[in-house]
């Protein structure tokens, strides 16, 4: 059975979506089946950060509700052999999409895919404690700002509540000038705040928006910082050990 990889946050914009994009295809990659699932309904936009808008026709929810078979939604990245996506619905989450339904989903993917990994909205809630309810790790994003540390503090509270076997925090954009000059938050105060264990680090990169706004993954960036810390977390994911990047 594949390991469920659900990726969260309590305030929005924390780089959950951009880590799901960048570290699903280190995972694939690396020889592994992948799937990365956006479970943004409404506010889709894995889609465009891995440049597949146009290859995508059905959603999560159609697979639940019987309107097509998984393997008819699921649909591999045209340059990233073994990285599969599966779409959030565009607009809004149609009525009939249970926990049961979803559990449904989750159990088979992992049984075709080596990794599943979940892209979640943003915020503590019912519809996230869902995908939380099958996942075997629980990656909380957090920026180290004080108003995104809060809402990750709540959504590692939420996990532990929600019986969640492992919870790990990344602090993406991390700026180390404001760090030095003791106006943003270190990684041991995030984790202290947040009060879970380290999985990575990822630095402030304007490669990671460029890529996104040419349609273009990540992973395919000459020279990004962000990238090198997405390949550092996948490679702990897949059990090396990994020193943390200087940043
Ligand atoms: N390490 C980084 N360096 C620079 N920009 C980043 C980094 N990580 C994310 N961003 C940018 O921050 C914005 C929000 O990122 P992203 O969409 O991944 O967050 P999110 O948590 O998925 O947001 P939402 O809660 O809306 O789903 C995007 O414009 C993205 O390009
Ligand atoms: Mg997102």
């Amino acid at each position: 059975m594949g390991k469920v990889i659900v990726v969260a946050s309590g305030k929005g914009g924390t780089g959950k979506t951009s880590f799901c994009a960048g570290v699903s295809s280190v995972l694939a990659a690396c020889g592994n089946n992948v799937l990365v699932v956006d479970t943004d309904y409404g506010n889709r936009n894995l889609d465009i950060v891995l440049g597949m808008t146009n290859c995508l026709l059905f959603s999560f929810a159609d697979v639940i509700l019987g309107r097509c078979d998984a393997s008819s939604a699921d649909v591999e990245h045209p340059d990233i052999k073994g990285l599969y996506m599966l779409t959030a619905p565009a607009i809004k989450l149609p009525k009939g999409v249970t926990r049961e339904g979803v559990r449904k989903l989750m159990e088979r993917a992992q049984s075709s895919f080596q990794y599943v990994v979940v892209d979640c909205p943003a915020g503590v809630t019912d519809y996230i404690g869902m995908f939380a309810a099958c996942a075997d790790l629980c990656v909380v994003v957090s920026t180290p700002d004080s108003a995104s540390l809060r809402g990750g503090e709540l959504m590692a509270s939420a996990l532990y509540r929600w019986g969640v076997p492992e919870i790990l925090l990344t602090v993406n954009r991390v700026r180390p000038r404001l760090v030095q000059k003791k106006l943003a938050y270190n990684i041991d105060d995030a984790m202290d705040m947040i009060g879970v264990p380290l999985l990575g680090v990822v630095p402030e990169d304007e490669a990671v928006i460029a890529s996104s706004n040419i349609g273009c993954p990540l992973v395919r960036a000459k020279r990004s910082k962000a990238m090198n810390a997405y390949r550092n977390i996948a490679k702990r994911i897949l059990g090396q050990d990994v020193p943390l990047m200087k940043i």
